[in-house]
């Protein structure tokens, strides 16, 4: 393949990638968005391998085979619900990766002199201390997600100044980098503070804004792709990366406002947010009650509104959810869905599932769309959900203290479906569950709903 063709080639794969994120920006043409990213990737890889001046094929080849069959298998393996984790862990590769090719293309590189080997040089440094910080980031926000440690922030005493004093030490450290025209013990010394630096910015971010994190790592790790493109001199790698980059700040600056949450504050690791300990202590006394009791309940109903969470994805429970919606409506009672931004584990995830289970696109509303009617509701069933309807957010002080929420206490009867008493994902309790027209149903989510079912 001449050096041409291969130009031609990148183009082609930058455009399919291009009508990839447009695709997927909307609902309907997702799945045509999905396969031009394929196809683009495909081409790109293809391209790369038969570009004249990349060698060793036959390794690149069996590198490929290796990485496909974990990747296939993994995949195939991998919960809905397990998705941002598998995103985190696949961002550390990629900040690895930037890392690697950093190093790379310090020790072996052409010869330069002058204001080339400088750029050179800052682009060897940025690549590596980006690369350093998603590798990290990404790997405490893997061990959050997983539930490997407690997703509560570190909140490590003068944070922000240890921070801030990384910044400094690196921004001083690529100096004396440049000026020396490349200095191993430099390098060697910015990595490990690039490393600590990346693990603390995201430690010290709090299990609520995790959604935020997941995203903003996914624009560092566009960064960082970037960073290595330059140095690969690979226009194809510069400009996929950017665009990861730049759609993923895009989304995270979506997710904060959403979530009315400052951006600068959380990429910079919770900057601003001096929140007190979590709270796990139960706060009254609460009502549990029956699926025959629910059931009574729901039939004598005019105004329904379910509003589901993680625990709805974990159980499987929306294809009965679903059942029931259909059973209630056929008796004339008006039942939609309350859906939060952040609910469940990944952006769309409550609408992901509810589309598998057939539920019409009309009767599900967007959190802005629903929350006045709940006042006018006569039951509201909070299926695995908890953060997302947590009237703690009004409370200053409150780790979830300012985002927005589903006002579910306002509707005459509440139902949560959980299966104990504990805590949501932001380790907070929750003040709904001692409310006096708030009810729990203890059980696993999906059976909790076939029984109601039955009973109707
Ligand atoms: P959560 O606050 O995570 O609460 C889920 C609830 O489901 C828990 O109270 C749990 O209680 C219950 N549950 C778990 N398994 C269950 C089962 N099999 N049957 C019945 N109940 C079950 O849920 P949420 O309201 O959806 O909030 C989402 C949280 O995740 C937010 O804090 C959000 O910031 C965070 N987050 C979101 C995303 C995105 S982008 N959506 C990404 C990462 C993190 P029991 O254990 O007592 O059953």
């Amino acid at each position: 393949m001449s050096e041409g063709l291969v130009s031609a080639a990148y183009i082609v794969a930058a455009v399919l990638f291009i009508m990839s994120l447009a695709g997927l920006s909307k609902q309907e043409t997702a799945q045509n968005g999905c396969y031009s990213g394929v196809a683009g990737m495909a081409i790109a890889l293809i391209a790369t391998i038969l570009n004249p001046s990349v060698g060793g094929v036959i390794f690149i080849l069996i590198a490929m085979a290796i990485g496909a069959t974990i990747g296939v298998k993994l995949a195939k393996k991998v919960e809905m619900t397990e998705m941002p984790e598998l995103v985190a862990i696949l961002h550390s590769f990629v900040g690895l990766a930037a890392v690697l090719v950093g190093y790379n293309s310090y020790i072996d590189h052409p010869a330069l002199t002058g204001a080339m080997k400088n750029i050179h040089l800052v682009e060897v440094f940025l690549g590596v201390f980006i690369g350093a910080v998603t590798f990290t980031g990404s790997i405490v926000a893997f061990a959050k997600l997983r539930g490997l440690i407690n997703s509560a922030a570190l909140a490590l005493p003068h944070r922000h100044k240890m921070n801030l004093a990384a910044l400094l030490v690196s921004g001083y450290l690529l100096v004396s980098f440049v000026n020396a025209g490349g200095s191993t013990g430099a390098l060697i010394v910015m990595t490990l503070i690039a490393f600590i630096f990346g693990y603390h910015l995201v430690a010290s971010i709090g299990g609520a804004d995790m959604p935020v994190v997941v995203s903003m790592l996914n624009s560092y790790s566009g960064w960082a792709a970037a960073a290595a493109g330059f140095m690969l001199s690979n226009d194809l790698l510069i400009v996929t990366g950017a665009l990861v980059g730049s759609s993923g700040a895009i989304l995270s600056y979506i997710m904060c406002r959403a979530m009315n949450r400052s951006f600068i504050s959380v990429i910079a690791g919770g900057f601003g947010s001096d929140v007190v300990a979590t709270g796990d202590e139960e706060q009254g006394e609460h009502v549990a009650t029956t699926a025959v009791e629910v059931a009574d309940l729901l039939t004598s109903s005019q105004r329904v509104i379910i509003t589901p969470g993680y625990g709805m994805a974990v159980a499987q429970a929306q294809y009965p959810v679903f059942e029931i919606t259909q059973k209630l409506r056929a008796k004339g009672i008006d039942v939609r869905f309350g859906i939060h931004p952040v609910a469940g584990r990944l952006p769309g995830h409550m609408n992901v599932l509810l589309a598998e289970a057939k539920v019409p696109y009309d009767i599900v509303l967007e959190m802005d769309e629903i929350n006045e009617d709940f006042s006018d509701t006569d039951t509201v069933l909070v299926i695995g959900a908890n953060d997302t309807v947590n009237p703690a957010a009004k409370e200053p002080g409150s780790p979830i203290a300012g985002m927005p929420i589903l006002e579910v206490w306002n509707a005459k009867n509440v139902i949560v479906f959980k299966r104990g008493m504990a805590t949501g994902y932001a380790g907070v309790q929750n003040p709904l569950f001692f409310k006096d027209n708030t009810q729990m149903l203890f059980g696993d989510a999906k059976e909790s709903v076939e029984d109601i079912l039955k009973a109707i």
